[in-house]
């Protein structure tokens, strides 16, 4: 599969997935989103693959959705092709787990494509921020519902409102991102938590996954009751067998991925 628009390794069952459009900023244009739902479709499908890290340029994440492609667009065309829902949903979606690794700029789209990851890891230069108020729109790919479940109202409101940008001092405060690295060890990071996940069984991880997501879409007493059934599952799984038989007979896990 040719791309031109992002760059695609595999290092053992860890995929790394770079947006790769640096004279734009990596601005999300519809054929980038077009050809990151396709390899996400195939990632998908691929059993060798049991973790995504999504991460950009060393000074860019993505500065969000393709302005100067869009500022054109009539009201008709947005609504009735259902701009930034068709190819963008596709990543919340995914089903395996996945890191977006940020440096620099994750704005606008940028930061909400960060925010359909499972986890974000931080570089020391990352900068977040819903910044569409100051061309005359809002977010339209769920910065104001991600976001707000990740951080509260009165962040998100200073956010979308003021249009300011947060570092990652600020954005691991208040519990955007679950870890702060420096910019040099950035890649590094999300690549060894990637391959330490996809190193446990990959339907137990896809589950666990799909619990925890579970509390964003549902009462407490629902998202308990999904998750008990979800961990019953897990019995039925051959990896829970020799999981916990491995830890009786004091030997490392042998996970076979069923
Ligand atoms: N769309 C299209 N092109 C973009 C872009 C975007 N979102 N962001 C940057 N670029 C382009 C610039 O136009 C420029 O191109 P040229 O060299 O051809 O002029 C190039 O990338 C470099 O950008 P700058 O010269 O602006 O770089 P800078 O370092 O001075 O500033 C920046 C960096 C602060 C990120 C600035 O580029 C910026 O503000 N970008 C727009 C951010 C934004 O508003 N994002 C939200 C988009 S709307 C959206 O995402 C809606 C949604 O929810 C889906």
């Amino acid at each position: 599969m040719k791309l031109d628009y992002l760059q695609l390794e595999q290092f053992g069952a860890v995929a790394l997935l770079r947006l790769s459009r640096p004279e734009a900023l990596n601005a999300l244009c519809v054929e980038l989103m077009e050809e990151l739902a396709g390899v996400l479709e195939r990632l998908e499908q691929d059993r060798s693959v049991r973790a995504l890290v999504l991460t950009g340029g060393d000074t860019v994440f993505a500065a969000g959705a393709d302005i100067k492609a869009m500022r054109d667009r009539s009201y008709m065309d947005v609504y009735t092709s259902d701009f930034v829902t068709v190819n963008w949903e596709r990543l919340a979606s995914f089903r395996k787990p996945s890191i977006a690794a940020v440096a620099g700029y994750a704005l606008g789209g940028g930061c909400e494509l960060a925010l359909m990851c499972d986890m974000i890891i931080a570089g020391e230069s990352a900068r977040f921020g819903q910044p569409e108020i100051k061309i005359g729109t809002i977010p339209g790919a769920g910065g104001s519902q991600r976001l707000a479940r990740s951080i509260g109202k009165a962040k998100t409101m200073d956010l979308v409102l003021t249009g300011r940008t947060m570092d990652a001092e600020e954005a691991e405060r208040c519990g955007l991102v679950s870890r702060r690295v420096s910019d040099a060890t950035l890649l590094d990071e999300a690549l060894q938590a990637a391959s330490r996940i996809a190193g446990y069984s990959g339907p137990v991880t896809m589950m666990a996954k799909e619990a925890v997501n579970h509390a964003f879409e549902t009462s407490l007493s629902e998202g308990v009751r999904v998750e008990r059934r979800l961990f019953h599952s897990t019995f039925a799984i051959d990896d829970q067998k020799e999981g916990m038989a491995a830890f009786a007979e004091k030997r490392a896990p042998q996970f076979m991925h069923r």
